[in-house]
């Protein structure tokens, strides 16, 4: 190992669109390389650049600029239909991109992937965990279970075919005996991966010799987090997660790049808290009785909290300080970007959850710490710090100083109660509204 490249982390604090795209198009600017290293088309992250507004699902963020080097490393998916589809309307709406490179260790979702995903929501019912139904969890399973597709398969029409046939012989028997769904059949869905994997093959390569040189020569190289903490199938509120590793760890095993490489770590964390899909949510506002469903109203309006992926409204709460503090310690962050801020201007006085009262076997306990156990985490009331609140607008502001006092004492106590240092705030959905302050 040689050289003084540099290793950068952007990874989410809470569940999911905190705003990792925009932080990732910023800090990504600097950066040659950009890697996702986990998850797949499930991600929404949005980019704004010139006015035009980029959703982007398989790619890393830094696709849009023609300097970086986007890479799809192993630890994500890719659906091959999908991100055939993402390169083309972003070349058709005239984006000039930037070199590609796809790990052949990347896992492929298959058309049936979907299907099993959907048909294993359904049959949850109420128990169903609201996946974006892109076939996500099914790909990491036949990964985990050593029977999964992958990238370099579907360079290999004959060995693309074996393993599509071996697989479906355990898929099918799965669709009909457990779902009562009739069989997939190969033939047309192997001509169909074969097609992709054409329009694929240039972009191929061994990723983890790539982005070692590549810190070898010291450049610098930005891990892009899909999902987020409270979504790590380990870390995360199980089993209401994704199913592959989110967190700061993910971003070595799902790369090939070491630990010693990693240089900073950037926890993304909203102003407040948004969540889509089922799962425990303790600062939730709904309409429930004893909750403040019209301030959750409130704040999915004001800050368009509409899934990118999946179109879904958002659930929304206050901001909740138990969960940064975790997941900068889970993530050993160096410092975080609070994005949102903006959206929070107008409110009399703002709620901070501060701690969580929990049923325990021994009875209702006050905790500053995020309980392990499921069933405890499940029964977490929020205990509230008010923070006052602001009405100037702060939208575009790129100084700290020009915050109003009331903003600049919600980010010093979200700082302190996360005990990390927040570097950046947003304060916009543009590349420009954001507030740099100490850069680690
Ligand atoms: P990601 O999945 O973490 O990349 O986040 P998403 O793109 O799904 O959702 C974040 C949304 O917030 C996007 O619409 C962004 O354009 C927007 N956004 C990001 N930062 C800010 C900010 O500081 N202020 C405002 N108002 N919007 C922001
Ligand atoms: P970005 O990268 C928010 C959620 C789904 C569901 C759970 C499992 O834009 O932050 P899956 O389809 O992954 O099996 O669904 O995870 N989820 C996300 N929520 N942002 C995302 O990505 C998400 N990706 C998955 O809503 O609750
Ligand atoms: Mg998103």
């Amino acid at each position: 190992m040689t050289g003084t490249g540099k290793g950068i982390v952007v990874v989410g604090l809470q569940w999911g669109d905190e705003g990792k795209g925009k932080v990732t198009d910023l800090v990504g600017s600097q950066a040659d390389y950009v890697v996702r290293y986990n998850g797949g088309d499930n991600a929404g992250h949005t980019v704004i650049l010139d006015g035009e507004t980029y959703a982007l699902h398989s790619l890393p963020s830094g696709i849009l600029n023609s300097r970086v080097t986007s890479v799809i490393g192993n630890g994500a998916v890719v659906d091959p239909q999908e991100l055939t589809g993402e390169l083309r309307t972003l070349r058709e709406r005239g984006v000039h991109l930037g070199r590609l490179v796809i790990s052949p260790l990347a896992h492929v979702t298959a058309p049936f992937h979907r299907l099993l995903d959907g048909v294993r929501e359904t049959a949850l019912r109420n128990g169903r965990i609201g996946t974006t139904g892109r076939g996500i969890g099914p790909t990491y399973v036949d990964k985990a279970r050593r029977n999964g597709i992958r990238v370099q398969d579907l360079l290999d029409g004959p060995r693309l075919r074996v393993k599509v046939e071996a697989n479906l012989r355990l898929t099918n028997r799965v669709l009909e005996q457990v779902y009562s769904q009739s069989s997939v059949d190969t033939e047309g869905m192997v001509d169909a991966l074969l097609r992709c994997g054409e329009e694929l093959r240039p972009f191929v390569d061994d990723a983890a010799r790539l982005l070692n040189r590549a810190l070898d020569d010291s450049a610098t190289v930005l891990f892009e987090g899909g999902q987020a903490t409270m979504l790590d199938v380990d870390h995360g509120t199980y089993p209401f997660v994704s199913s592959s590793n989110a967190t700061a760890g993910g971003a070595c095993t799902g790369s090939g790049v070491g630990p010693t490489r990693i240089t900073r770590v950037i926890g993304v964390a909203k102003a407040y808290v948004t969540r889509v899909g089922s799962g425990p949510f303790p600062t939730e506002m709904t309409g429930k009785p004893g909750a403040d469903g019209e301030k959750g109203d409130w704040l999915r309006h004001h800050g368009h909290e509409l899934g990118v992926t999946t179109g879904r409204p958002r659930r929304t709460g206050w901001f909740d300080a138990v969960v940064s503090r975790y997941a900068a310690m889970v993530n050993g962050c160096s410092d975080m970007a609070l994005t949102k801020l903006d959206v929070l201007t107008g409110l009399p006085s703002i709620p901070v959850c501060v701690a969580y009262d929990v049923r325990t076997r021994e009875g209702w306990k006050r905790t500053r710490d995020l309980p392990v156990n499921s069933e405890e985490f499940a029964s977490a009331k929020p205990v509230y710090d008010e923070l006052p609140g602001w009405s100037e607008p702060i939208d575009g502001i790129a100084n700290f100083a020009k915050l109003p006092v009331a903003a600049r004492t919600y980010v010093e106590n979200v700082e302190k109660l996360s005990d990390c240092a927040v570097s950046l705030i947003g304060t916009g959905a543009e590349r420009e509204s954001i507030i740099k302050r100490h850069m680690v």
